[in-house]
């Protein structure tokens, strides 16, 4: 596969969609393919499911059937969009993917953390992000702008949990962060959307250039490897 997958990953609020526009613009800019995409949802399969889980519909079956929801939707979305894009060799920019699972459903006590690993292995059919960018921005300045850009929209699922939840969300995923560092990159996201913008753009062109380097090497020691 020749393309890029890069995940955006934060708490509500945080300034995925917008930080996700201006890279797209940037990168397109520069001549490449660009796919937009998100989770849960992404395909339609996946956003039939995505309304499902959202609406609170499936919040009585339970955080296993919940879990099992995302996953099945996440299937769908590997195998229909990103994989195909990244054979065509496109970057795939994805508002929210795995560790969004491992941040909400994993925090559930409730939960059996094997099943949740299982469903994660089976849902990613062996496809893991090439990057992630996390948006750290603290709870209460999240949920400050996530209620005003929702207006006299109900919160959904999992919008109303309380600014405690959403903090330990925050932790979870610069654990994350921490412990996949060639993966991950933290980036502060209370800051201007240019200055953000900006760190993003340098962090992602650095890493496109590396994947093109490696690449090269691939080409020119592949043989030669045992
Ligand atoms: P969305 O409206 O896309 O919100 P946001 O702008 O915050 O990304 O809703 C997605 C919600 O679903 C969000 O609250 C996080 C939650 N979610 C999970 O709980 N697990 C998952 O695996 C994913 C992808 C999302």
């Amino acid at each position: 596969m020749s393309g890029c997958f890069i995940t955006f990953e934060g708490g509500e609020g945080s300034g995925k969609s917008t930080q996700i526009a201006q890279l797209a613009a940037h990168l397109r800019a520069e001549g490449r393919s660009v796919v937009i995409t998100r989770e849960p949802g992404g395909s339609p399969g996946a956003e039939a499911i995505r309304h499902i889980i959202l609406s609170g519909a499936a919040e009585e079956l339970g955080p296993e059937w919940e879990a099992v929801l995302f996953a099945a939707a996440r299937t769908d979305h590997v195998l229909q969009l990103i994989k195909p894009a990244l054979e065509r060799g496109d970057v795939v920019l994805c508002d929210r993917f795995h560790d969004s699972t491992r941040v909400y459903q994993f925090l559930d006590p409730a939960l059996d953390k094997k099943l949740l690993q299982r469903l994660e292995r089976a849902a990613l059919c062996g496809l893991y992000p090439h990057l992630t960018i996390i948006l750290d921005v603290p709870a209460e300045i999240g949920g400050d702008r996530a209620r005003k850009r929702r207006g006299d929209r109900a919160a959904d699922r999992f919008e109303k949990d309380d600014p405690k939840v959403q903090e330990e969300r925050r932790r979870a995923f610069l654990k994350i962060a921490s412990d996949e560092p060639d993966r991950c990159v933290v980036i502060d996201g209370d800051r201007s959307v240019a200055a953000v913008a900006s760190e993003i753009a340098t962090v992602v062109d650095d890493r496109l250039e590396a994947m093109r380097f490696e690449a090269i090497d691939r080409s020119l020691n592949g043989d030669r490897r045992p």
